[in-house]
């Protein structure tokens, strides 16, 4: 159900009902466009109704059960969200990301495990095709974030207050990963240790898109950043994002770290590997210093040996978005959405893209999106790109 379109806007391809999702390969910032809203939605827009055919379908992601995601997980049609309530909001989803944490639904070993089918997906960019009459926040063509889950699908039905407006022109890859990864960094630089321009911050999975957040929100802030990886080809590129130190993961991590910032105290690490790797970052950590566990790449719980508290007074802490977001009022959460999206908008904030997939290669993208590393995000576009 693609429309492709010409550099000038026009339609050069009239979209069919039995029309198969378009290759995602190939395409470039800016042409991205939502065939279902393009040819249902501004006709919606246009008569100011949300006339839904009876029998109406739409693709969405579902898992029969929990186990191995490109197993679990398949492309279904499932009956359409239909028109929205007077406090509802519908909008189609044009792209979502694949995250660690969404793996882990698949697995079954997230927090949250709904019974099944279930539809996984924590966050995605939507566009606004129909609006209750009690919305007035957002109109039928806004760009939104959705703050529901369940977002692998061709379109959501959700209370108009878990729709967050974005910019008109904020480049679609970017706002997909706008819900989680840069609140998450933003969150941990400034709710767990009162950090001061000048301080230094370790913190390992630093090419992953969280981690090139921090690097570039402690930069604007004046912190230092020590940043752990996996290879040392990735050193120039997280310089360049504004990384003070690069260090490879090993045995002698504190002691590496130690010579390459002169024996500077770390006040704040942050650790998304979990297992022996926790230990190592903490070793990094100055006495009275904060370990934050906010992710577990190697499938392990985080271990810290009891000295490293006992004698040493380490903090050891967890950080999880969604407990943090929701010391907030939505007024709150809506500013620090606003500043982020300024911030995507201005070059400030930015997380690679890999490659973006369509709903049906659901399976291989959830392949690709396990395999490590990789060159940026897997994303996939429910409505077909352009
Ligand atoms: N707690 C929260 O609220 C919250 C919110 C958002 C994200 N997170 C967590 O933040 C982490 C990063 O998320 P993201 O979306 O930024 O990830 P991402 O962009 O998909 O990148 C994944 C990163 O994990 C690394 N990695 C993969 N397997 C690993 C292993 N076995 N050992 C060490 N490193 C490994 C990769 O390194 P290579 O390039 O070397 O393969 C890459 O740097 C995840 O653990 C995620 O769950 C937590």
């Amino acid at each position: 159900m693609n429309v492709r379109f010409a550099p000038d806007g026009v339609p050069v391809r009239a979209a069919q009902p039995n029309d198969g999702p378009e290759p995602m390969q190939g395409t470039t910032q800016g042409q991205i466009v939502c065939a279902q809203w393009l040819r249902r939605g501004m006709l919606r827009q246009v008569s100011g109704l949300y006339g839904r055919a009876g029998g109406e379908v739409m693709k969405q992601v579902l898992l029969d059960g929990y186990g191995v995601p490109e197993e679990v997980a398949r492309c279904a049609e499932v009956p359409d969200v239909g028109p929205p309530a007077a406090d509802e909001v519908v909008f189609d989803v044009l792209l979502f990301p694949i995250n660690p944490a969404d793996v882990w639904f698949c697995r079954g070993s997230y927090r949250l495990k709904p019974p099944l089918p279930a539809t996984p997906g924590a966050e995605c960019v939507g566009r606004v095709i129909a609006t209750g009459s009690e919305v007035s926040h957002v109109r039928a063509g806004d760009l939104v974030i959705n703050l529901q889950r369940e977002n692998w699908t061709q379109r959501r039905r959700v209370k108009g207050d878990d729709v967050v407006p974005l910019p008109a022109g904020l480049e679609l890859r970017q706002a997909a990963m706008l819900r989680i990864n840069p609140p998450t960094a933003l969150l941990m630089l400034t709710d767990l240790v009162a950090v001061q321009p000048g301080d230094w911050v370790i913190q390992n999975v630093a090419n992953s898109a969280v981690g090139r957040l921090v690097i570039a929100l402690a930069h604007a802030r004046g912190l230092k950043t020590v940043n752990v990886v996996r290879r040392e080809s990735l050193f120039d590129e997280l310089k360049t994002l504004g990384a003070d130190v690069c260090v490879v993961d090993g045995p002698h991590l504190a002691e590496t770290v130690r010579g390459a910032t002169g024996d500077a105290p770390i006040r704040l690490g942050l650790d998304a590997v979990s297992g022996a790797a926790t230990a190592r970052l903490a070793a990094c950590v100055a006495d009275g210093g904060t370990v934050c566990n906010y992710g577990a790449m190697s499938g392990e719980d985080p271990m810290v040996g009891r000295g490293e508290l006992i004698y040493r007074g380490l903090v050891l802490t967890g950080f999880m978005l969604g407990r943090f977001m929701a010391r907030r009022s939505l007024a709150q959460i809506r500013d620090i959405y606003a500043d982020l999206a300024r911030q995507v908008a201005d070059g400030t904030l930015f997380a690679p893209v890999e490659k973006i997939y369509a709903i049906e290669d659901i399976k291989p993208a959830l392949v690709r999106a396990q395999q490590g590393e990789r060159t940026g995000k897997i994303l996939v576009a429910p409505n077909g790109v352009v």
